[in-house]
């Protein structure tokens, strides 16, 4: 049997949070040390320029501090092979062919490119090439054969625009060239989407209410220590609540096994009263800080040598466009689009 393959990625827009480590990076690594899988990660940079055409330096900058943050956390790219979208043409050129297998109302129907253009203040109108982008995302995954994609929630319309590209391509042209890739989504709703630290249900740079993966420990301190707790438990000894408690929920995401013991001893003393949050955020740190301390020191030593993380970023590309453009030929080859032979 052919290894199933894993293609997924993101869009350069900042550094990594927490969240984007607890929600995929750390599920990424385990699935490619798994050795069961032959595993792509992209840098969607292309992607991201559909909606920041205007400033590609940010973009750019982004791809660096997005290949750090891979390696700081155990992406190891002779196991994984980590590429930039825009390096690779074969992929715009499928995109221009699937274009023609989808109807312009599909694509405006897809929920979550119509939050985005709801959420994004698009001045001078909706770029074409950000509504299009679900079929670039579909050519991103076929160009890989992908067999997995592990996403967020809020990527399965992506996913499910993607399989009927594939099935109307396989049709329309009589083959079995593309194939239907299936979604992996994470099973913990908070791991899934970790809220900010302010309460916020979204961690985000731009709300500025995130632990990112590069920050130091002074600042992790100083961020966990104006976490959102409960704005009702004043004194020590008054009766705190848990849910919406900021401590408690990222203590549910971080904590180990190990850790579930102390964690409800400390929701029980919470909740009875006579537990400040100064304690409840200090063991948060602690445990915070034994997953990012190795990742933080990582991400330095790698920072050493950034001509080293582009000469593998360059391996990557190449191993991924050699992919690709097998893909692009049969794609060609069904369409009969093979004029000299
Ligand atoms: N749309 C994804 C995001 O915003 C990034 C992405 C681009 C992607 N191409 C992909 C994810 C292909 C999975 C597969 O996070």
């Amino acid at each position: 049997m052919t290894k199933p393959i894993i293609l997924t990625g993101d869009r350069p827009t900042g550094k990594l949070h927490i969240g984007h480590y607890i929600g995929s990076l750390k599920n990424r690594v385990a699935m490619q040390n798994e050795g069961i899988y032959d595993t792509f990660i992209m840098m969607a940079d292309q992607q991201a320029l559909t909606d920041h055409a205007k400033e590609p330096q940010k973009i750019i900058e982004s791809v660096g501090n997005v290949a750090l943050d891979y390696l700081a956390v155990g992406l190891n790219p002779e196991k994984t092979t980590i590429f930039i979208q825009s390096q690779i043409p074969e992929l715009a050129e499928l995109s221009a062919y699937y274009m023609n297998l989808v109807s312009l109302n599909r694509v405006l129907r897809n929920p979550t490119v119509k939050t985005e253009i709801d959420q994004k203040n698009f001045g001078e109108g909706v770029p074409a090439g950000f509504a299009m982008y679900p079929i670039s995302q579909a050519a991103d995954i076929t160009a890989f054969k992908a067999t997995h994609v592990p996403v967020g929630n809020d990527q399965a319309p992506m996913i499910e625009q993607t399989r009927e590209i594939v099935r109307a391509f396989n049709h329309a042209y009589s083959c079995d060239v593309l194939v239907e890739p299936e979604g992996i989504y994470p099973e913990n709703e908070n791991a899934g989407r970790l809220p900010g630290l302010d309460g916020n249900a979204k961690m985000s740079k731009s709300l500025n209410n995130g632990i990112f993966l590069a920050d130091d420990a002074d600042t992790v301190q100083k961020k966990v220590m104006s976490m959102y707790t409960d704005p009702s438990h004043i004194t020590v000894s008054d009766p705190g609540k848990i849910d919406g408690n900021m401590v408690f929920t990222y203590l549910d995401v971080f904590g180990r096994a190990e850790d579930a013991a102390d964690i409800a001893e400390m929701k029980a003393h919470y909740q009875a009263g006579g537990l400040g949050d100064v304690k409840t955020k200090k063991y948060l740190l602690e445990i915070l800080e034994r997953e990012l301390a190795p990742i933080r020191a990582r991400r330095a030593e790698y920072a050493e040598n950034m001509d080293a993380v582009y000469a593998m970023l360059k391996k990557g590309c190449e191993r991924a466009e050699a992919v690709a453009a097998g893909t692009l030929s049969e794609v060609k080859r069904a369409m009969g689009l093979t004029y000299f032979g």
